[in-house]
């Protein structure tokens, strides 16, 4: 009996060892299996017997969770590039008015690099425009707000959006400055066409109602009101032409006739219609140009009605005794090699005040009507538009009592 009992301990034993060990190697590899899942750059082990379908179910579980991952981060790279090429300006604000994101369109809008952290108002600096921050806060609805920001010469459009999630708000701000420019312009332009057509048809009227009077029989005045009608309806024709020609090259109903052109042929030729006028006015005329520029790419009558244009602008805003220098080189700041002339007209004129540089290219836009004299403020806006549909870029550069300077590029043949 006491036998018995001895084989069944030592049995029991054996068999409390075997479990033992088993528990224990099973526990060791456990451990490898989990510090192997955890250690992201090595792949799973899959050669574990007793835990193979455990093992097997986690490593398709992760090969979902990988996909998913791999599906969010392109997802998340793709909205990133959105957000930073975006050209409106988008800033996320926290609850307690911090600034969280802000896109570079945003940072440019605003003139500063560091905004995250930093408060929307200090950074917004336009009470409008954080008042429209505020009530979207304050009332959890969109709120939108347009502001001019004299200063900074800007027009800015604020959409103010609740976050529900964040409590915070998403601000999205839209730059409206060319827009507004644009409307602007288009405004002045129907004001100005009513007044400049106002002024030769008052004298038209005043004229013909004289000569109906009586003054037709005057031997003396009679002749002399019919030269001025003739004068003004000669004025009010040019103006028509121009404008016509104007909206023909803004809508590009004009065909250019491109050909090769040699700059200086082309500097020389407008000088000599422009000489007698430039002698009248006692003003010297001069070019300065090589020899060796290639040809450009040009039709020669309209960009010889460019230079004549800003050459009679530069006689006309010139004292006697100044000077007219017209300049033809290599255009420096042409993206190719060597791919645009650069024309210039130097005067010693009047010039013209900052505020007005940006303006003058514009339809009836002059400086100071008073001393302009005759002229429609046309002139500069058809050479902009010529110049433009050569693929050129025209602009002007002044010193108020020291001159201007009138440059154009014009891509070479
Ligand atoms: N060389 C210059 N010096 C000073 N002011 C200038 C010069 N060129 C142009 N301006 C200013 O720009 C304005 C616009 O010029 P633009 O040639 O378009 O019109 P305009 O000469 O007044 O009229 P138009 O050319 O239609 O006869 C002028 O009225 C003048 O105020
Ligand atoms: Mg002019």
């Amino acid at each position: 009996m006491s036998s018995f009992l001895w084989v069944v301990t030592v049995g029991l034993f054996l068999v409390a060892v075997w479990f033992g060990w088993r528990y224990y190697d099973l526990k060791k590899r456990l451990d490898h299996y989990v510090s192997q899942i955890r250690n992201h750059d090595k792949p799973f082990p899959t050669d574990i017997k007793e835990i193979e379908n455990l093992s097997n179910a986690i490593a398709s579980l992760k090969t979902a969770f990988d996909h998913q991952l791999l599906t969010l981060t392109s997802d998340n790279a793709r909205l990133f590039t959105v957000f930073e090429q975006l050209t409106d300006g988008v800033i996320i604000v926290d609850a307690n008015g911090l600034i969280q994101l802000a896109n570079p369109a945003a940072k440019r809008l605003f003139d500063t690099s560091n905004v995250l952290g930093r408060s929307v108002t200090e950074v917004l600096r336009n009470h409008q425009l954080v008042d429209a921050w505020r009530r979207c806060q304050q009332t959890a609805e969109m709120q939108s707000e347009s502001v001019e920001l004299f200063a900074r010469r800007q027009f800015l459009q604020i959409i103010a959006i609740p976050d529900s999630h964040a409590s915070g708000s998403l601000l999205l701000i839209q730059d409206l400055t060319r827009v507004h420019r644009l409307e602007t312009v288009r405004r002045d332009f129907v004001s100005n066409i009513s007044h400049e057509l106002r002024t030769p048809l008052a004298s038209l009227k005043a004229l013909t109602e004289t000569l109906q009077n009586g003054a037709i029989a005057d031997p003396d005045a009679g002749p002399r009101f019919l030269g001025r009608i003739n004068a003004e309806v000669d004025a009010l024709t040019q103006m028509a032409q121009e404008l016509l020609d104007l909206s023909r090259i803004e809508s590009g109903q004009v065909e250019l006739m491109l050909a090769p052109l040699d700059p200086k042929k082309l500097l020389n030729s407008a000088v000599e219609r422009m000489r007698m006028q430039a002698e009248r006015a006692g003003v010297n005329l001069q070019v300065n140009c090589a020899d060796d520029l290639r040809n450009i790419r040009a039709d020669k009558s309209r960009l010889e009605q460019v230079l004549v244009n800003i050459i009679h602008n530069a006689v006309k805003f010139t004292k006697p005794g100044g000077e007219i220098i017209l300049e033809a080189d290599i255009a420096p700041s042409w993206e190719s090699v060597s791919s645009g002339v650069r024309f210039a007209v130097r005067d010693t004129g009047v010039g013209i005040p900052a505020e007005s540089l940006s303006r003058i290219f514009e339809r009836f836009y002059r400086v100071d009507r008073s001393r302009t004299g005759s002229g429609t403020g046309l002139g500069l806006s058809i050479s902009k538009h010529i110049v433009e549909a050569h693929g050129g870029k025209i602009w002007a550069e002044s010193k108020v009592g020291q001159g201007s300077i009138f440059i154009f590029e014009i891509p070479v043949f």
